[in-house]
């Protein structure tokens, strides 16, 4: 299958792809989108027809939890075909990406340090940045170097394969701007709360600020933060905001412990983070949501959806990245509700809601209770999935 997409949206810090990169980057999202869409369905037929009865002959009854099923699933021919295609296509993605940001680094160092500063943002590092230990361990998602890189004076290289490998990693399905899942939470705030006019607003876990733009688009009198754990990453982010003409204000601090002061923002943000931290780190986390929040201030939070299929096979197929895609918190994400996060964070059960949000083929925005429909539950980020957060009253 032939696939012809956009390039992501050019602005003035964005690395550019030469001839030869960009058939590489479409040749692999060509297959992603082939994998998805046309071999992945086809997982479930080969669980029904071969693996179940080759279980119930050694075992003599049905699996009984999504671990067997993985065992089972993976001395399957089929899936361990689509399993080393799927890793193989993330490795070339990011070797891909990688190299295309290395060629033009110099040429990026000096686009960030030159940025016209026009929107009044601003970045604050701290040179004394202790990375926490469950981020500095792995490459998430096997993106080189992770969100902590920082490989020469003025670097942003962590930035730049952030932003360009995003859009290919998302199959380009969050926007040429990568803002979907920040966009798709503004949307959600407005319909939920719209006589609510934030003045401070916190996007924590920010990265380049995909997900912060869109609250200084929708609220251009409030003051915008975003904050993150690796220099490149925010420098990148910084630049990007003022070429874009958006004003935030970025600084380096790790979300478990922050120098904001108690009771300092209407609203406190956060996509896409919980799925790539511990489970610690994720109760401190929102425990640090808590203390920062201003009394009546709102955590409002998406991510990938918890595990709502019954299916074992389903399940299995959810938590493939856990096991195979280096995202080692995936499946510990997905086995919890966001109602046990923020209870364990301190949030009263009545404080608490969760909500779907579905987007119909005319683009129509709507909110739910449940998922509309649950086998379309792991769409997370692409204007489909599961978004949930807490009112702070006390
Ligand atoms: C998947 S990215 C999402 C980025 C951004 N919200 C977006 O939608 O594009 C998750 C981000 O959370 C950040 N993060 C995770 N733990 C953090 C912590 N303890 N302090 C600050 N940032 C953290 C990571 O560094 C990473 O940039």
């Amino acid at each position: 299958m032939a696939v012809s997409i956009a390039e992501p949206f050019a602005h003035d810090i964005m690395p550019r792809a030469v001839h030869d990169e960009h058939a590489r980057e479409n040749a692999t999202l060509s297959m992603k989108l082939h994998m998805t869409y046309g071999v992945y369905g086809g997982d479930q037929a080969a669980y029904q027809h071969n693996a179940l009865a080759r279980f119930a002959k050694s075992h003599g009854r049905a699996p009984a939890d999504k671990t067997e099923v993985r065992h089972l699933m993976m001395a399957e021919p089929f899936t361990q075909m689509w399993s080393a295609i799927a890793r193989s296509l993330q490795e070339m993605l990011w070797d891909n990406v990688g190299g295309c940001v290395e060629r033009q680094l110099p040429d990026l160092i000096d686009a960030a340090q030159y940025a016209p500063r026009q929107a009044g943002g601003s970045l604050r590092l701290n040179p004394q940045f202790k990375m926490p230990r469950y981020l500095s361990a792995v490459d998430i998602h096997a993106m080189p170097g992770s969100y902590g890189a920082d490989l020469t004076e003025g670097d942003v290289y962590a930035g730049a394969v952030y932003e360009r490998g995003a859009y290919y990693y998302t199959k380009g399905l969050v926007g040429p701007l990568s803002d979907g899942s920040g966009r798709s939470l503004v949307e959600s705030f407005c319909q939920m709360y719209p006589k609510m006019r934030p003045t401070r607003i916190l996007d924590l876990g920010c990265a380049i600020g995909a997900s912060s733009l869109p609250w200084a688009d929708a609220f251009p009198d409030a003051e915008v933060f975003g904050i993150d754990v690796g220099p490149a990453i925010l420098r990148y982010g910084h630049a990007r905001s003022e070429y874009l003409g958006r004003k935030v204000h970025f600084s380096q601090q790790d979300a478990e412990k922050t120098d904001f002061p108690d009771d300092y923002f209407d609203v406190v943000a956060t996509a896409g983070v919980f799925h790539e931290t511990s489970a610690r780190a994720s109760v401190n986390i929102m425990k640090e949501v808590r203390r920062i929040l201003k009394p009546g201030g709102l955590s409002i939070n998406s991510d990938i959806p918890h595990q709502h299929h019954d299916d074992l096979h389903d399940q299995f197929m959810l938590d493939w990245d856990c096991h195979y895609n280096s995202e080692p918190f995936w499946a510990q994400w997905t086995a919890m509700t966001s109602h046990d996060l923020m209870a364990k964070a301190g949030f009263g059960p009545e404080q608490v809601w969760e909500r779907w949000r579905d987007r119909d083929h005319q683009g129509n925005f709507s909110l739910h209770d449940r998922p509309k429909d649950p086998s379309e539950s792991n769409q997370g980020g692409i204007g489909k999935g599961v978004f949930w957060g807490a009112t702070k009253t006390t």
